[in-house]
């Protein structure tokens, strides 16, 4: 799983010297659900396509994917300064979000094990991707000397409670936002030869087919309960997490874009081309999908990303606390302004197309 809701939490270590980032509206969270009432779902009208995805997940296409060649055997001293700091956020961030993703799974696939075995099942499978992809980082991170202490992660977060049906919103979105994040810089690498800095990279092709099943799976589950997909609530809903899911990236991403420049990237092209694919994806299972080739979209995106710059260097000065918050509260409200926009901007129904191609 790849999730651009989170922000990774990191523990000292005896190699890094890394302090724990500070908390702020887009801290990654690590989420708990009603196991009870995930447990008596009955899947029975998608039943097959479950099964089928079920299949795929015991053929472990990946098992022998995620083993580090002799291309990573060789000192990365050479990326240092602002680089290596980047750079090392990236491979945390992303390990944190691999491992929360890890964490959910597993702990649904112990509580579904009872009363739904198909479901527990595959979200045992899935929990194996996702321990390779954290184990797979967490390796990265120490040809940095850095490793994330993922246990001291474990008992540490704060867990943010979801009921099942935003499980299956915001996990499928953050497996297909994630899909297409890996796949768009291995494609991007793979012609530009020149910015591929480091070896990892190059393992984003497979990989990022595991987080693409992982969104299908989701994407089945949902249809499985078509009260899920089928109503004016879900419609507000499918709006609000595609938007939560949009903006958080974009407004992450902006704030890094130094991290994408190292890869030859530009960060705003690259989340645009992201977020046009994943709305694209989401329709094939969402009621509704964002207009997000509408003008006003990323430019309403683009005056978030401003407020979010002014709020980061009020934040780094020097001015006493109070003068702090009184520099932050307008940006904040704009900030909020600005969403609110972008949520009540007409967007497309998806529901009447699927219809008619059927
Ligand atoms: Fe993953
Ligand atoms: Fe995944």
């Amino acid at each position: 799983m790849v999730d651009s809701l989170r922000k990774p939490d990191l523990q000292e270590t005896k190699a890094g010297n890394q302090a724990p980032p500070k908390e702020s509206i887009i801290t990654p969270r690590f989420y708990t659900t009603d196991f009870e009432e995930m447990a008596q779902m009955d899947i029975s009208v998608n039943e097959d396509e479950l099964q089928a995805i079920l299949e795929e997940f015991r053929e472990d296409y990946n098992r022998h994917h995620f083993v580090r060649d002799d291309q990573f055997d060789q000192s990365w001293e050479h990326i240092d300064g602002e680089t290596r700091r980047l750079f090392s956020e990236f491979l945390e961030r992303s390990c944190t979000a691999e491992f929360s993703g890890f964490l959910l799974y597993k702990e649904l696939s112990r509580r579904l094990k009872q009363d739904s075995p198909v479901l527990a099942e595959c979200f045992n499978l899935m929990s194996r991707d996702e321990a390779r992809h954290a184990g797979f980082l967490n390796k990265a991170l120490s040809d940095f000397n850095l490793q994330l202490d993922l246990g001291f992660l474990t008992k540490s977060k704060s867990y943010t409670f979801f009921k099942p049906k935003f499980i299956f919103y915001a996990t499928y979105l953050s497996e297909k936002i994630g899909y297409w994040r890996y796949i768009t810089i291995y494609r991007h690498l793979e012609s530009h030869p020149e910015n591929q800095i480091y070896p990892l990279f190059r393992f984003f092709e497979n990989w990022c087919q595991d987080e693409n099943r992982h969104g299908d799976f989701f994407a089945a589950i949902m249809k499985s309960q078509p009260q899920f997909l089928n109503d004016w609530k879900a419609k507000l809903w499918c709006r609000f997490f595609l938007l939560s899911v949009f903006a958080t990236m974009y407004l992450n991403d902006i704030q890094r874009k130094g991290f994408y420049a190292l890869l030859g990237l530009d960060a705003r092209e690259y989340d645009i081309y992201v977020i046009q694919k994943t709305n694209e994806s989401s329709g094939r299972v969402f009621p509704i999908i964002l207009n997000v080739d509408h003008p006003k979209f990323f430019e309403l995106l683009d005056r978030c990303t401003q407020s979010a710059e002014k709020m980061a260097i009020a934040a780094q000065s020097n001015l006493p606390k109070p003068l702090k918050l009184l520099k932050k509260l307008p940006n904040v409200a704009a900030i909020g302004v600005n969403l609110a926009r972008l949520y009540f901007m007409k967007p497309i129904d998806m529901t009447a197309t699927r219809n008619t191609v059927r």
